[in-house]
């Protein structure tokens, strides 16, 4: 598996065209092989298949040599959200995530706007900014302050949002601390809505916004700051969107033997497939496909894709009136992880 890693963080930051011609590559040389899918229909049918799904925290103890380690926190967050759920437990979670997002729509149009020009005017004009500082901090705050609007009050005492968690290698260091700090904040949220009589199921809805959203959000402003158009102007939301995918690899496990299109896949095989590697490989097609879509494509398609077209919308429509806030857009570069990651100085961020 840990060959498996390596190989995708080559294949991503390496020429992708040598791989044009190939359905799959094989990533090790396990038996099962770990498979990268590249065949695009090949790639919708796992996709759309509805017992694959990612098992994010046995690959993470795995590469991490710490299968006995416990995450409880990350663990439980996985066991109440969709992402690594299938079948019935999927559908269930996922109705329950989507009813309580569109609520999340509905407020947030009421904030979103007037939060962001206060973001902006509490910028310095005289200083020249950093992409990657001003895009976290308004991407955390804008993650507090619905915390804070959906739980009606306003919290000086709402603990830090966990941070980074997506890495094709997240070293144990990061688990531990994303764990502890995941934890303080669904105890913290937990005891809110019981104190307000509200239905405590709610946290994992609530949560999952910053864990699921901060990372490609992140990315997406960072990467609007800094693409290039010919007449030095902003891109609209739907641009940036056709112009990147976000998030870079897509993973499944495979949960019983199964066969797809001649293919047969073995219990426990991992699989990737990369909607970005075939936007890549596809530039013609200008991100119009469905599947390279950066919201994804079948059974776990993003439900967040409102909620972030608000959030990114809000961002560039505030900074295309403040034309006195200026980035310095030097010394940025990305790594392609599981998620597109801005890189400072060549230190990651
Ligand atoms: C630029 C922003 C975003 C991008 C590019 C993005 C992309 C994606 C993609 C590609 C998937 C499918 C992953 C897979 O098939 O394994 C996904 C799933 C998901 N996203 Fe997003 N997302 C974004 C923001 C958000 C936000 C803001 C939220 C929450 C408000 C969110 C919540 C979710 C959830 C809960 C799932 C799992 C759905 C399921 O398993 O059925 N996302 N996202």
């Amino acid at each position: 598996m840990v060959y498996a890693t390596i190989k995708i963080y080559e294949i991503l930051a390496g020429d992708l065209a040598q791989f044009g011609q190939k359905d799959f590559i094989e990533l090790d040389n396990h038996n099962p092989p770990s498979l990268l899918i590249l065949n695009t229909n090949l790639a919708q049918l796992i996709l759309k298949n509805e017992v694959l799904h990612p098992d994010f925290i046995s690959y993470w103890k795995f590469i991490n040599n710490k299968d006995n380690q416990s995450y409880p926190a990350i663990e439980e967050y996985f066991k109440k959200t969709p992402l690594s759920l299938f079948g019935q437990d999927h559908l269930e979670s996922r109705k329950m995530i989507s009813n309580y997002y569109k609520l999340i729509e509905n407020n947030l149009d009421n904030w979103i706007h007037d939060y962001t020009i206060s973001f902006f005017s509490s910028l310095d004009s005289s200083l020249l900014h950093d992409p990657t500082s001003v895009s976290r901090s308004f991407i955390s705050g804008v993650f507090r302050k619905l915390i804070e609007e959906e739980l009606e009050c306003d919290f000086n005492s709402l603990p830090e949002l966990p941070g980074d968690l997506f890495h094709l290698f997240p070293s144990a260091h990061t688990l531990d601390a994303y764990n502890q700090k995941l934890a303080l904040l669904l105890s913290f949220i937990e005891e809110q809505l019981t104190f307000r009589g509200k239905d405590i199921q709610d946290t994992w809805a609530i949560v999952s916004t910053a864990v699921m959203g901060s990372e490609p959000l992140y990315a997406s402003l960072v990467f609007g700051i800094l693409i290039d158009t010919e007449n030095d102007e902003l891109l609209t939301t739907e641009a940036i969107f056709n112009k990147t995918n976000p998030i870079s690899i897509i993973q499944r496990i495979v949960a019983q033997d199964f066969v797809i299109d001649n293919y047969n896949f073995k219990k426990k095989q991992l699989l990737y497939t990369s909607p970005f590697i075939s936007r890549m490989l596809d530039s013609e097609n200008n991100g119009k496909d469905n599947y390279i879509s950066p919201f994804g494509y079948g059974i776990h398609v993003c439900p967040g894709k409102k909620i972030s077209f608000m959030i990114v919308d809000a961002f560039f429509n505030a900074l295309k009136k403040r034309k006195n806030i200026i980035f310095d857009k030097n010394k940025i570069s990305f790594k392609r992880d599981f998620f597109l990651r801005p890189i400072k100085n060549d230190y990651e961020i």
